[in-house]
């Protein structure tokens, strides 16, 4: 490793939390209070990852940084329909079956968040939603 890889990837002083499973991150970032800003070195966010976000965290805005200047900046905002992106909670659900149809959700509405399954008809809520990321 070279001596700037390895300045830039040891830290002073402070706490490293590894090890996080799956989808436990967000309830790190909750319980430490991290509420205002998050930054992510050396990659640019995918569409669907900025729209779960918006599912998540729906007043963010997303800075993308090329060469330290802010080159875009944008608020994330819920498409209509979310496809492939959110699972049914019903267990019956056509598309939680063997059937090769694609999630579809409707955004009913946005706050406090409200998506109905195109298949079923269920409504799936907030709380519904972060234990599937
Ligand atoms: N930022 C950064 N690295 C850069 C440029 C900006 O980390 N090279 C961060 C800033 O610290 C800020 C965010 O990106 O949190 C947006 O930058 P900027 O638009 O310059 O800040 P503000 O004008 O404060 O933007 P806003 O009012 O949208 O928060
Ligand atoms: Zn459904």
């Amino acid at each position: 490793m070279s001596e700037t890889t390895l300045r830039v990837s040891k830290i002073k002083d402070g706490t490293v939390i590894d090890h996080i499973t799956a989808g436990h991150a967000l309830d790190v970032i909750k319980i430490l209070g991290i509420t205002s800003r998050v930054k992510i070195e050396g990659r640019e966010l995918k569409s669907q990852e900025v729209d779960k976000i918006a599912l998540l965290a729906p007043h963010a805005s997303i800075n993308i940084i090329r060469n330290y200047e802010v080159v875009d900046k944008q608020l994330v905002r819920l498409p209509k329909v979310i496809r492939e992106t959110v699972k049914c909670a019903n267990p019956v659900c056509v598309s939680n079956s063997k059937e090769p149809v694609k999630s579809t959700f409707y955004v009913d509405n946005e706050e406090p968040l409200r998506l109905r399954c195109h298949y079923c008809g269920y409504i799936m809520e907030k709380q519904d939603i972060p234990k599937q990321f």
